[in-house]
This record gives C-alpha cells, sequence and structure tokens, in this order.
C-alpha cells in the first residue's frame, strides 16, 4: 500500500481535520521540542502544553495541589513569575521528576495543542529521530507539523523535517509518496546535513537566541539521536491536551 508524508511549515497550514487522520510528529527545534524531551526523559509526570500566558496561570491554581510548575518563554526569556525558562538545560531531574509541568512557549505550545487533534501524536527534534521513525515507520500516512516562527516557515524545524522524511524513506523504501514540502525539506536536509549547528545558528531565531546568550542551546538542539525518548501527545479525560513519556 502507497503510504504517504506530510509536511506543513506551519500549523496554520494544516486543519485539524487534516491531523486528525494522521500519525503527527510535532517539532520544534529551538527550543520546545528539546525542553519537553528533557523533560520526559528526567522523569517529569506529564507536560500540559498551553497556548497563552493566563490560561498557564489558570491552570497552575487548578493543579496547585500537585504544586505544578509554570514553564515557558515570551520572546525566548523566563516569563515573570515563572520557574523555568526554555533552555532544555532547565529541565533537570531535580527540578522535573514527578512533576506536572504547564508549558507556555511562542510557537512549540500552539503546534502541540494543534497536534492533539490526532489520535497519534509524538514531540520530535534531531535528538530522538531514529526512536521516532522506529516507532512510526510502519504507519501509512504521517504528517510532520513544523512549529515555525510566529506561524511562518522556520529553516531549522523544516530541515528537522527533512531528517525525518530522510529516516523514513530508508526505513521503507519506496513505499512513501510526499508532499512538496515534504521533497523540499528532504532536499533542504541533505543540503545542511554536514554542518547542522552552522544552519540553526544562521536561522532567524536561531541568531536570536545567539544575540541574547544562548549558543549552548543551539549545540544541544542539533544533536541527533541523542535520546530514545519519545514524548507522545494525548488528550486527557477533562480534554486537556498532555504530553507523556511513551509507555
Ligand atoms: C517557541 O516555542 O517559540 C520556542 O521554543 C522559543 C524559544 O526558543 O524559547
Amino acid at each position: 500500500m502507497e503510504a504517504r508524508i506530510d509536511l506543513y511549515q506551519s500549523p496554520r497550514d494544516v486543519s485539524d481535520a487534516e491531523l486528525k487522520k494522521a500519525a503527527v510528529i510535532v517539532i520544534d527545534v529551538l527550543r520546545a521540542s528539546n525542553s519537553i524531551i528533557a523533560a520526559v526523559d528526567n522523569g517529569c509526570k506529564r507536560v500540559v502544553p498551553v497556548i497563552e500566558v493566563y490560561e498557564a496561570k489558570t491552570l497552575a491554581v487548578r493543579f496547585a495541589s500537585e504544586h505544578a510548575l509554570l514553564c515557558g518563554e515570551r520572546e525566548a526569556r523566563i516569563i515573570p513569575g515563572f520557574d523555568l525558562g526554555n533552555s532544555p538545560f532547565e529541565y533537570k531531574a531535580e527540578r522535573v521528576k514527578n512533576r506536572t509541568l504547564i508549558f507556555c512557549s511562542t510557537n512549540g505550545s500552539l503546534a502541540m495543542v494543534r497536534a492533539g487533534a490526532a489520535t497519534n501524536a509524538v514531540v520530535g527534534s534531531f535528538a530522538n529521530v531514529s526512536a521516532i521513525v522506529d516507532k512510526l515507520k510502519s504507519e501509512n500516512y504521517i504528517a510532520i507539523l513544523c512549529a515555525g516562527l510566529k506561524q511562518r516557515i522556520s529553516l531549522e524545524d523544516t530541515v528537522c523535517g527533512g531528517i525525518f522524511v530522510d529516516a523514513l524513506l530508508r526505513a521503507r523504501p519506496s513505499a512513501w509518496k510526499l508532499n512538496d514540502a515534504a521533497a523540499a525539506a528532504q532536499a533542504l536536509f541533505l543540503h545542511h546535513a554536514k554542518d547542522l549547528l552552522s544552519m540553526a545558528k544562521a536561522s532567524e531565531h536561531g541568531s536570536y537566541l545567539s544575540h541574547i546568550g544562548a549558543e549552548d542551546d543551539i549545540k544541544h538542539c542539533v544533536q541527533i539521536d541523542s535520546t530514545a525518548t519519545i514524548p507522545v501527545i494525548k488528550v486527557d479525560s477533562g480534554r486537556l491536551v498532555t504530553v507523556v513519556k511513551d509507555s
């Protein structure tokens, strides 16, 4: 049977109805995917992505009994009054183990909330390509949902989408039909494969992160296959989108 990979450069390019039919890989390389991979790797109970800061604060009150941590960024800096920002290095076991994290970031949270429309969705980055490809390679419809930058293309998310396309094609040769964005992303990945760090630093968001002193985050976020952890996106019984470790 012919299988399909569609890549979307930002959440505004895809409807919930299309996401619902697919196994979805959400990508926000700089840096939400990697903060969430680190949190899940380090034993957090769950991550609850939310779009607006006021929603995060409201949920913190709702989850007060479990001492939920408020996490996230605006303009890539910690939100005043929050516990953690959006550097993956902040999501260490001593801070996050067994905790609920309410996570509000500019682009990544929106993509994760949108992926709640799908029955099968994961959070991906360069860090967990092989693990995700192994899990999803037998699917017949994969949607790669790039968080992008303010609802537009971002270079690093598209290149990362391209590594997933490339690895899926290798895992199941000649099975896949690609949309044009997926084919373009694969070509872009192959172009940048030898130096992902320079690509990420030169991207719009990468140069901004360098400017505010977050170069170490960029280096961390372009490491390939540093973990087998797969954060999965689920809607809980209270209809809240949550991210937990794949069981
Ligand atoms: C986002 O979700 O927009 C980002 O992860 C921004 C950041 O680098 O903190």
